[in-house]
């Protein structure tokens, strides 16, 4: 087969590939030879899908419920998530302001391709989930980067992407709680950026994937916060992945003013047309089910959560914010880093899976060299092993 490149469209060099890929391709590999992996590179629940969820797909297929559905969604399913969100945040939304995506993945993709131009600068901060800067750059606009600082708890500052805003500027792209860090924007720091914001006309979009996984009861309403300042230019994106364990099933949601929704309509209509029939039906589930599965998944997030912070201490070489959410520890490694050892954390995870068999992801895949990602959406039994051959590597190459 051909694996020329330079045969492909201009606009692939402008993507680049996750530098997660070929760790991932290592641990199958390793897995298939019979090696017990430890695995904590994970970005999805180790937990099933609660079991009522599951119960209304096998109900959906059983009533044949398998054809195309509306574009958007059933309305059904856009009455449930825009009754949510009413819910949790008094914001002012119904179903015409929601559409269903494949994953809060497409939701911001449509985000992006349907309010950036080319030319645009658009903010956003890292360390952060790469795609949010690839989408960025595929609707041909310019990524402005805001870093955000371990000694901070990678705490995303108002100030700091205020003052990143340049007269180009048309959107702010936000991730909280974040994925590599679990810190969040403050409402403090909300408030600020959606006055400025809405000062001078920019549009906030709003990653909130991880909206469900905050710990330590910390207040977290930025829809509320962010419509009640600019309620015109606000696009909420989010997911029923990590919430509700179905990162497979494919449904997200996007909600924002109508021509936004039509906007993605328009583009989804001409690419993957709607979510799942299946899933839909199970998304309803998820969202107007009991919320106890929810409750008891976080409580357990957070056990290990502070488990692991606990072991991890164990060698205080690792430097680790507490993340306020989502489910990673991002601990700096940068003091067992050298140049006449192991020079790079993507060097430190290659070996720490070559000789340790543990998988971890390393800070380069977030633009955040020196660090590493630890998920802890897995059993305490497998973080527990993992940490402690995390440990014996370091101290052995250090
Ligand atoms: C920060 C963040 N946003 C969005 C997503 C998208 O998830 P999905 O497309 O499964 O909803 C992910 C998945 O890992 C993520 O980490």
């Amino acid at each position: 087969m051909n694996t020329r490149t330079d045969a492909l469209a201009d606009r692939m060099d402008q993507i680049a590939l996750s530098p997660t890929i070929r760790g991932t391709m290592e641990a199958d590999r390793l897995r298939r030879a019979g090696v017990a992996v430890i695995d904590l590179g994970a970005g999805e629940p180790d937990f099933p899908t609660p079991e009522h969820i599951v119960a209304a797909a096998h109900e959906a297929l059983n009533a044949q419920f398998t054809k195309y559905t509306a574009n958007p969604g059933i309305m059904e399913l856009r009455q449930a998530i825009a009754d949510r969100y009413r819910g949790d945040y008094g914001i002012d939304v119904g179903p015409e302001n929601v559409i269903a995506t494949a994953g809060g993945k497409q939701a911001l993709f449509h985000a992006a391709e349907a309010i950036f131009n080319p030319g645009d600068d658009v903010v956003t901060h890292t360390p952060g989930w790469p795609t949010i800067v690839e989408q960025i750059k595929m609707a041909g606009a310019k990524p402005v980067i805001v870093r955000t600082h371990i000694e901070d708890g990678f705490d995303v500052r108002a100030d700091a992407l205020v003052a990143a805003i340049t007269p180009r500027t048309r959107a702010i792209v936000i991730n909280s709680p974040g994925n590599p860090t679990g810190a969040l924007l403050s409402e403090a720091d909300a408030e600020r950026l959606a006055a400025e914001a809405a000062r001078r006309g920019l549009w906030v979009i709003i990653d909130l994937c991880y909206e469900r996984l905050v710990y330590d009861n910390v207040p977290h309403r930025l829809p509320a916060i962010f419509a009640k300042a600019m309620a015109d230019r606000l696009v909420l994106c989010g997911s029923a992945s990590k919430a509700w364990a179905m990162t497979g099933w494919r449904c997200g949601w996007l909600v924002g003013p109508v021509p936004v929704v039509k906007a993605a309509g328009a583009l989804q209509s001409h690419t993957t047309s709607n979510v799942n029939s299946i899933t839909q039906k199970a998304a309803i589930a998820a969202l107007t089910g009991s919320q106890q599965c929810v409750s008891d998944m976080l409580a357990e997030y957070k056990r290990r959560r502070d488990q692991v912070l606990a072991w991890l201490a164990e060698e205080p070489r690792f430097v680790c914010a507490v993340p306020k959410g989502a489910f990673y520890l991002f601990p700096s490694i940068s003091e067992f880093l050298s140049p006449d050892r192991i020079r790079t954390s993507l060097e430190f995870t290659d070996g720490l899976l070559r000789d340790e068999h543990v998988v971890t992801t390393p800070g380069e895949a977030f633009d955040a060299p020196g660090y590493l990602r630890l998920s802890y959406a897995t059993s305490l039994e497998q973080l527990r092993e993992g940490v402690t051959r995390l440990i014996r590597y370091a101290r052995q190459h250090s």
